[in-house]
């Protein structure tokens, strides 16, 4: 089942997430097939459970979107062990539609999580990779790729943004 995407302006999307507390549940399996649903139907390679309205700690990455069933990556409760080197590279987000901007990344990170049975697990990630666990672990956080861009970027798409909300054309 595809769910509901949450756009920027939602507070969901700027609220720390609480830590998954129940592993192994039909419903967090449930819940994970959904978002990965959902990520594919909007062609996406990452969805945060905060764009889906759960304000928990629970994010899906798949860089090869769909191409690759090795690639489909869930990471419960993570957190970055260790950041090196840098990219700068375009960078969107499913809750901010329309908008791409150039944000600078570390290329390299090591993430440790926890899988749906409540496993932990260590995973490394780089380039592509990297920047979509970066990017979907801010959104646990409350942190969208807006608060890396220049204060004058960030206005100038807030105002684009309101805009586009006041015309009932971002819903
Ligand atoms: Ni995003």
């Amino acid at each position: 089942m595809t769910l509901r995407i949450r756009k920027y302006g939602d507070p969901v999307l700027e609220t720390n997430c609480t830590p998954v507390a129940q592993f192994g549940t039909d419903e967090l399996k449930q819940l994970v097939e959904d978002m990965f649903e959902t990520m594919y139907a909007h062609k996406g390679v990452g969805l945060a459970a905060p764009q889906v309205g759960l304000s928990q700690r629970l994010t899906v990455i798949d860089t090869s979107a769909g191409e690759d069933p090795a690639a489909r990556l869930v990471l419960i409760n993570p957190e970055i062990l260790e950041k090196q080197g840098k990219q700068v590279g375009e960078e969107g987000c499913l809750s901010i539609p329309g908008f791409r901007e150039d944000v600078a990344r570390a290329m390299q990170v090591r993430v440790r999580a926890q899988d749906v049975n409540g496993e932990f697990f260590e995973a490394d990630g780089e380039e592509l990779l990297a920047r979509a666990i970066q990017h979907e672990l801010d959104h646990l956080n409350g942190i969208l790729f807006l608060s890396h861009l220049s204060p004058l970027k960030r206005d100038l798409i807030r105002r684009k943004i309101r805009k586009l909300q006041k015309a009932g054309e971002w819903e």
